[in-house]
């Protein structure tokens, strides 16, 4: 496996393996890589021919005060995972590389879906998002984009990015993957305390509730989303940022729970902000 820095060497890369018909998976992560990314990288090895990595914490995507600085980063030890699943690239260029300055070229995706959740309390979020996924997907010309459903999100605003500016990649939106106390797995999850990992599992405990409750029948969106607060409210150390029940596609708030929809949350335990959801399809 070959780790590189510069555009102009992965593009010598990439174009290779088109000319010889060779198909790209990509998977982007900021690092710091846990079972969730390997899931990905997985996942590509079995569906394309070249598996490309790239790692780049990128600051567009952090407002003032988030945590670029403290991002963890340890690009050997990633390296080494991704290896062991079947990498065969993997591309960490530096901030220079990515943004040289004058660089003014952003993409934003408009409306609710980047307004809302996540988009709601980190305003420009998506919008470096975006800007970072469109060129690197620029750089690697993948055939398919792997990401976690974790950041559901994430996913919905890529996917109407693709849609909206006619991008040639499939996107493969993969479940998310947890600790075996039900955690969803995240780098973030690293800023834990051993006493707010232990809370942090009020996250999954709440959207299992909601689960339950409507399996048994409940279809009242605000009643399932008094639930999953007083449940997280019941943890001291937690502070909910948002609970939303949305439809899964649009992410537009709904009333009556029915279709495609997904709970999402975030939480702040302690300083760390973590975010969770559930997808269900209900009749
Ligand atoms: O999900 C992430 O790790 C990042 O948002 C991504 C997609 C790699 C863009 O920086």
């Amino acid at each position: 496996m070959r780790v590189l820095n510069t555009i102009k060497d992965i593009r010598t890369i990439t174009k290779e393996a088109r000319r010889n018909g060779k198909s790209i998976g990509f998977i982007p992560t900021m690092g710091y890589l846990h079972e969730g990314h390997l899931s990905l990288v997985k996942k590509a090895r079995e569906e394309n021919d070249l598996v490309i990595v790239s790692i780049f914490v990128n600051p567009t995507q952090f407002g003032p005060g988030e945590d670029f600085d403290s991002y963890p980063r340890d690009l050997e030890r990633d390296s080494k995972l991704v290896e062991d699943v079947g990498a065969d690239i993997v591309f960490s260029p530096s901030v220079k590389e990515i943004y040289p300055s004058g660089c003014s070229t952003y993409v934003d995706t408009d409306g609710d879906i980047t307004k809302r959740l996540c988009g709601a309390s980190r305003p420009g979020h998506f919008k470096g998002v975006t800007t970072i996924v469109t060129k690197l997907f620029n750089i690697i010309t993948p055939d398919r984009a792997y990401f976690g459903q974790k950041d559901a999100q994430q996913v919905a605003v890529i996917e109407q990015m693709v849609r909206d500016l006619c991008m040639d990649v499939d996107i493969v939106s993969c479940p998310i993957v947890r600790e075996e106390d039900g955690l969803a797995m995240s780098s973030r999850n690293t800023y834990l305390g051993e006493e707010e990992r232990k809370a942090a599992i009020i996250l999954s405990k709440a959207l299992s509730s909601a689960e339950e409750v409507i399996k048994e029948g409940e279809r009242d969106a605000s009643k399932v989303s008094e639930l999953i607060v007083n449940k997280i409210n019941s943890q001291p150390l937690s502070k909910i940022d948002y609970v939303e029940i949305v439809c899964d596609k649009t992410l537009e708030a709904i009333e009556e729970i029915k279709g495609g929809i997904l709970i999402a949350l975030a939480v702040k335990i302690g300083r760390t902000r973590l975010i969770d959801n559930v997808r269900l399809e209900v009749l």
